[in-house]
């Protein structure tokens, strides 16, 4: 027969969870990755403050395993990453030997600084600078060999300052190298159909079909493309 008895009161212990981080509004969790015979040791300060940037992105990490697996060779290469989050990217790259510039908004730049302090050996070549699309990218070289992005593709709003970005910092003979999450409602597509192929020739040199993140690699046109506006 069933008892009548109502259950007895929770313990105090068990309606307050121990997990003292659920009480706070931010915290910090480090991370370790392998790529390249590297372990990188990677701090994300998870909270409002920073956003998307805290975290180390699904293609960011597709990034780094396309660099492992292709051979990358950033020996000596001129190197910069855009809206760099953890800097997880450009640190390899530094690793690798790159003469990197690691990248992002102002607020950001306290967390890559941290990561790199952490990974790069001081001597390496890896500096961290405040850049925000469309606007700071005349403060910087116009001939890197490497530019790297690893899902910075998702606010329309700054597609064309992205594309602008791209335009000044990439040398002539220079690679870009867009990891992105394609996301319908983020209009993701669109940067790659209609506004890269304006001024780059754009191939797609990896798709990861589990994690829906398209590589692509993308290179000066020679000369300027004849504006094409189709009639239908
Ligand atoms: C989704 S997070 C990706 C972070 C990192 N690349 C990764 O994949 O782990 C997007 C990054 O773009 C940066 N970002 C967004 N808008 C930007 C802008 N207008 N100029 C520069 N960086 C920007 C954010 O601060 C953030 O770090």
């Amino acid at each position: 027969m069933a008892s009548s008895r109502p259950d007895p009161e929770p313990e105090p212990e068990s309606v307050f969870p121990r997990e003292v981080r659920l009480f706070t509004d931010s915290y910090s969790e480090s991370s370790r990755f392998c790529f390249c015979g590297h372990e990188l040791s990677i701090t994300q300060n998870f909270g409002s403050r920073l956003g998307v940037a805290a975290r180390v992105w699904d293609a960011a990490l597709s990034l780094c395993n396309f660099f492992e697996s292709q051979n990358v060779d950033f020996r000596g290469k001129k190197v910069i990453e855009l809206g760099a989050g953890t800097g997880i990217v450009g640190i390899l790259a530094a690793l690798q030997g790159g003469d990197v510039t690691i990248t992002d908004l102002p607020l950001v730049l306290e967390q890559i600084q941290e990561n790199v302090r952490a990974n790069v050996p001081s001597g390496g070549r890896a500096k961290v600078c405040a850049l925000s699309w469309g606007m700071d990218q005349h403060g910087f070289p116009g001939n890197y060999d490497l530019v790297l992005g690893a899902d910075i593709v998702y606010l329309e709003p700054t597609f064309p300052l992205l594309l602008g970005t791209l335009q000044h910092l990439c040398g002539p003979h220079g690679t870009i190298y867009l990891a992105s999450k394609m996301r319908e409602e983020h209009g993701t597509e669109s940067f790659f159909q209609h506004f890269l192929p304006q001024h780059f020739q754009l191939e797609l040199a990896q798709r990861d079909e589990d994690a829906n993140v398209n590589i692509y690699r993308a290179r000066h046109r020679e000369g300027r493309p004849a504006r094409h506006h189709p009639s239908c």
